[in-house]
């Protein structure tokens, strides 16, 4: 056998691919300048949340059954009455520009092609409509930041809405920057480079707002903008009185505010820590999962992001009352490393080790993946 031979090729890919997060981080490391790299990689001051996330996982294994013919698993879910093959999103990460030139656009194909529903940021490369215009027929979801200046809020999800987003996602944490250690010593902000414009430059309410069309003034305006401290409850009920698609709450750690999300009528939740990338020193969004799962009471979906980089991360979320998990730093790499066929890889291998983890654990579909036995360190 030669050299050649012994080489351990992809299970699924047509060339060689790092095959876990950690392999992919590494040679990302080595592929792209520091201050992306950096940006994208990094939590909040000492990381104690982004570690947080990992190891909530670690601290449970599963207990499988056997002899349950498994041989036919059914991987798909139901989101607002709308199938899906699989329990995974895109999460909405920014600033794609900063991975690969073609940025949302080669992420959104290759969405597309996984058929997993697509969630794109505010603050991304290239402005919503572009997106769209990539794949017209794919689910695609809109992240919305609020704005100080909330007629630039409602403004953009009604221009997600006219372009075919099917819900809006309402991120919560991000009232202000995260105190980013790693960004300062790199001396990176990506905002400041314009790498956010899609969807500002394109806002005809934010432009109008711009003292004239410079970079500078543009810049100014986001950084305006962007931090809106104010955020409260009434904005989300005026926000769902503004919509007529599923609006969803994205960054809720806490039982009670799950509690209080479903009261103001919004349609789905997204436990989440941001990544670690905002407030330091919190809950793992697995270890926030179960107490929020008991107060929603399957009223509306729980989503599930941070830290899921394999797929038996998904088995455990799923099992501890996730109805789907999003996906963050693992596309991202895989933009870095190889465009659109590097998100679509990443996220195909994700895939596939889920659907043979569900059914090592002795499980034919997502709705029995709530009967796994889990036991927790
Ligand atoms: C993010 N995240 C994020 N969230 C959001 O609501 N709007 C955004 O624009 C961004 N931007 C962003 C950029 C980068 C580089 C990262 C890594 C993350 C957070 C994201 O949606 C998600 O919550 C986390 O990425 C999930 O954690 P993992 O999968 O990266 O561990």
């Amino acid at each position: 056998m030669s050299k050649e031979d012994l080489l351990l090729k992809n299970i699924n890919g047509d060339k060689p691919f790092p095959i876990c997060f950690d392999d992919l981080e590494k040679a990302v490391a080595e592929k792209i300048p520091v201050g992306p790299y950096g940006y994208v990689r990094s939590g909040a001051g000492g990381e104690q949340s982004l570690r947080n996330n990992r190891n909530a996982f670690a601290k449970y294994s599963i207990v499988p059954r056997f002899l349950t013919d498994v041989s036919n698993p059914d991987t798909s879910i139901e989101l607002f009455g709308k199938k899906h093959p699989t329990p995974f999103l895109f999460a909405p990460v920014g600033m794609n520009k900063m991975a690969h030139e073609d940025g949302e656009l080669a992420v959104v194909r290759a969405a597309e092609k996984l058929d997993m529903p697509y969630i794109q940021s505010t603050v991304s490369s290239y402005a919503l409509e572009e997106v769209a215009e990539a794949a017209p027929n794919h689910t695609k979801w809109f992240q919305l930041y609020w704005s100080t200046n909330e007629e630039i809020a409602y403004s953009m999800a009604s221009r997600a809405e006219k372009a075919g987003f099917e819900a809006i996602v309402l991120t919560v944490d991000t009232v202000m920057l995260g105190w980013r250690e790693e960004d300062v010593r790199n001396q990176f902000s990506p905002l400041k480079l314009g790498l956010a414009r899609g969807n500002y430059v394109n806002d005809p309410i934010f432009t109008s707002t711009l003292k004239d069309d410079s970079f500078e003034a543009y810049v100014e305006g986001v950084l305006a903008n962007i931090f809106h401290p104010t955020l409260n409850w009434d904005n989300v009920r005026e926000l769902k009185r503004r919509t007529n698609i599923p609006v969803l709450i994205k960054g809720i750690l806490h039982p009670e505010d799950a509690r209080l999300a479903v009261e103001a009528g919004v349609d789905g939740i997204i436990v989440s820590n941001h990544g670690g990338r905002q407030l330091d020193g919190v809950i793992g969004s697995l270890d926030a999962l179960p107490s929020i799962a008991e107060v929603v009471k399957d009223r509306v979906p729980v989503l599930l992001d941070g830290g899921v980089y394999r797929g038996i991360d998904v088995l455990k979320a799923l099992a501890l009352g996730a109805t789907a998990v999003c996906v963050g730093r693992p596309f991202v790499y895989g933009l870095a490393y190889d465009g659109e066929h590097g998100v679509y890889q990443v996220m195909q291998n994700l895939y596939s080790e889920f659907k043979v983890s569900m059914s090592l654990s002795g499980q034919r579909t997502i709705a029995g993946l709530r009967d796994i036995t889990l036991v927790r360190e």
